[in-house]
């Protein structure tokens, strides 16, 4: 973790005024650190808990006696802000109007709300733009805010010509494709979701193979899954990716929030590899762009408060999902819901939904029920963790898993979870849901 850890600070420190102090949401103090506590100008250094401390956006009082040498005022102010809530250390952005964390709620388009949304996550891959813009047309009249799209398609090698990927990673190099083939059908997806005020959850790793995954890391620069997350030369390589992406659309509306991967899991490791790594990463998307929320996409695994003893809560996946939560740069938490691939009743889901709730609202901070799914009697299964989540205190949103509709070549992608535009079943987890909302 050393190194990667030099390595944000080499990038953060582009914009220091001088070798003594800390850039934009590094780490200024904590326990073990041995580093300077002087943040950057407009930055202040701010207590988070024994073991971290981050320089966010701000000042402190002492700064408004004059406009004196930055050094001098953010030298003291490890000390004048130690009392600052977890919570009003989280960059806002309601000012400038991209969506943003409201005490336990979201606010979109200057509403706060409980709101719902859907994944589709094969909708950058689509080739046609009268698809996507299709696509996005039905969800933003179904009344869905906020929809979940992969941000990565890595690939070892390049694949048939009209298939869609976004980089290659092959014997220890990375080529991102920015052309038509490549991340100019995620600009589509933007583009469109601007145009019907869609807002996206983009997330820039699959835990999982598809679409690459972390494995197609691996393949390219060696090690394995789990040491994915602390290896320098991997997560240089993910940074430049992320770099890629969120320089694109760091300006754009449609953004609800970047999400550091789809469900993140280091089986059978210490939770600190998994939280080390989203605090850097979190605070590197923050470096360049404070604008716009940053999440984890955990599924929620790793909980002991409220926990029944079952596998889901337990520590084996390698994420404690408070711990995570509690990083300064993440703004909310996610969590997923998919009980018959757990060993676990359905009618288990509400319990999960309601002890994580807790969690969030003790941390102060919004969660979204991100994924659910199951492969049949969707309403009737469904709608109960949908009602849990809605009148749970400390959830903000429900996303199902998945939106299905029908395209120029015929139905999206069906999982077995898919739920398509127009059917009965759409009514009921979708319509009916969100009428009753309000
Ligand atoms: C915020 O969320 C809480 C609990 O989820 C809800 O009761 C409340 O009505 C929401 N507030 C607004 C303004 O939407
Ligand atoms: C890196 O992660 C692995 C688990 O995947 C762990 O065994 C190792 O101790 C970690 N190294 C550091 C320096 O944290
Ligand atoms: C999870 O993280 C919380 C907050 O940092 C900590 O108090 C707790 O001990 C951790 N649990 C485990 C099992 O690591």
């Amino acid at each position: 973790m050393k190194a990667i850890a030099l390595l944000v600070f080499t990038l953060l420190g582009c914009s220091t005024v001088s070798a003594q102090t800390v850039g934009a949401y590094g780490q200024c103090g904590g326990s073990g650190y041995s580093g300077s506590t002087v943040c950057i100008s407009g930055y202040v250094c701010t207590y988070e808990n024994a073991f971290y401390s981050q320089c966010v956006p701000g000042t402190t009082t002492l700064a408004t006696t004059t406009t004196s040498s930055s050094s001098t005022v953010s030298s003291s102010s490890s000390t004048t802000t130690k009392s600052t809530s977890i919570s009003s250390s989280i960059p806002k952005s309601t000012s400038t109007g991209f969506p943003s964390v409201n005490g336990l709620n979201f606010t979109i388009d200057g509403v706060t709300n409980y709101y719902v949304g859907t994944n589709a996550y094969w909708l950058p891959f689509l080739t046609d733009d009268s698809d996507v813009d299709h696509v996005l047309g039905d969800i933003a009249s179904s009344g869905l805010k906020i929809l979940r799209v992969w941000g990565f398609n890595d690939v070892n090698i390049i694949p048939s010509s009209g298939t869609v990927w976004f980089q290659l990673l092959e014997d220890g190099t990375a080529t991102i494709n920015t052309g038509a083939d490549g991340l100019e059908r995620l600009d589509a997806v933007v583009s469109a979701a601007e145009a019907y005020d869609v807002k996206l959850i983009i997330p820039f790793v699959n835990n999982w193979n598809d679409y690459g995954g972390m494995n197609a890391y691996v393949t390219a620069f060696g090690g394995s899954q789990t040491t994915w997350y602390n290896t320098t030369e991997i997560q240089e390589v993910y940074q430049a990716y992320i770099e890629a992406v969120v320089s694109r659309y760091s300006s754009s509306s449609a953004i609800f929030a970047w999400e550091l991967g789809n469900e993140p899991r280091c089986n059978g490791c210490d939770t600190s590899v998994i939280t080390d790594w989203a605090a850097t990463t979190s605070a590197y998307i923050k470096s360049l762009d404070p604008n716009h929320m940053v999440t984890t996409g955990i599924e929620g695994f790793g909980l002991t408060a409220g926990s029944d003893g079952s596998y889901p809560y337990s520590f084996n996946e390698g994420t404690n999902f408070t711990a995570l939560l509690s990083i300064p740069t993440i703004d909310f938490g996610t969590i997923h819901l998919y009980p018959d691939s757990w060993g676990e009743a359905e009618t288990w889901g509400s319990s999960w939904v309601s002890t994580h709730g807790a969690t969030c609202a003790a941390i102060g901070k919004p969660c979204i029920l991100e994924e659910f799914g199951v492969s049949y009697n969707q309403c009737a299964i469904e709608a109960p963790w949908q009602a849990t989540s809605l009148d749970t205190a400390g959830m903000a949103g429900d996303m199902f898993w998945q939106y299905g509709d029908t395209l120029s070549t015929g139905e999206s992608s069906d999982d077995g979870n898919t739920i398509y535009y127009g059917t009965s079943t759409y009514s009921c987890v979708v319509t009916d849901h969100i009428e009753a909302i309000g």
